[in-house]
């Protein structure tokens, strides 16, 4: 057990459907503390950095289409285990294997948009957070 900070994104379908304060209140009731916030439309250029370890997929296209089809907010999230902490309140990437009351299973729509997008380890989380944010923007 040691105190973690991780990457959430409330994607494009998040935001659309009106649920960045259902999101946020999720994370902030189970110990989560946000350390840095903010709204942005990513180009498609850089939702395939972002994305670039799925770039061989055959979902890569689509995926990078949709998380730039709309404005996110990004998320620097910390807390005792928050990555693991983070993917429990999330469910599973597929909406329909997610434990009930998560949130995927709760608002998701298919399987690409799923409403959420969180770390999966420490070394992904760190140069997640350091693609979003710069020292002058985190508390
Ligand atoms: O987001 P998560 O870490 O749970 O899943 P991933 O395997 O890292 O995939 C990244 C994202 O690609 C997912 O959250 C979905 O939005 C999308 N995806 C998809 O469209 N089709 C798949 N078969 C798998 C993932
Ligand atoms: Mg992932």
């Amino acid at each position: 057990m040691a105190i973690e900070q991780t990457l959430s994104i409330i994607k494009p379908d998040g935001v659309a459907q009106g649920l960045i304060g259902e999101v946020i209140h999720r994370f902030e009731k189970n110990g989560l503390k946000i350390r840095a916030l903010k709204m942005i439309q990513l180009t498609k250029t850089q939702a395939q950095a972002f994305y670039a370890v799925h770039r061989e997929k055959g979902f890569y296209d689509s995926l990078t289409d949709f998380m730039s089809s709309g404005p996110v907010v990004v998320l620097l999230l910390e807390g005792e285990s928050a990555i693991e902490k983070n993917r429990e309140l999330m469910g599973a990437t597929d909406y329909r294997k997610a434990e009930p009351g998560t949130i995927r299973a709760d608002f998701a729509s298919s399987i690409e948009q799923n409403i959420v997008h969180g770390s999966d380890a420490p070394p992904t989380a760190q140069t997640e957070i350091a693609f979003f944010f710069n020292h002058l923007e985190k508390f």
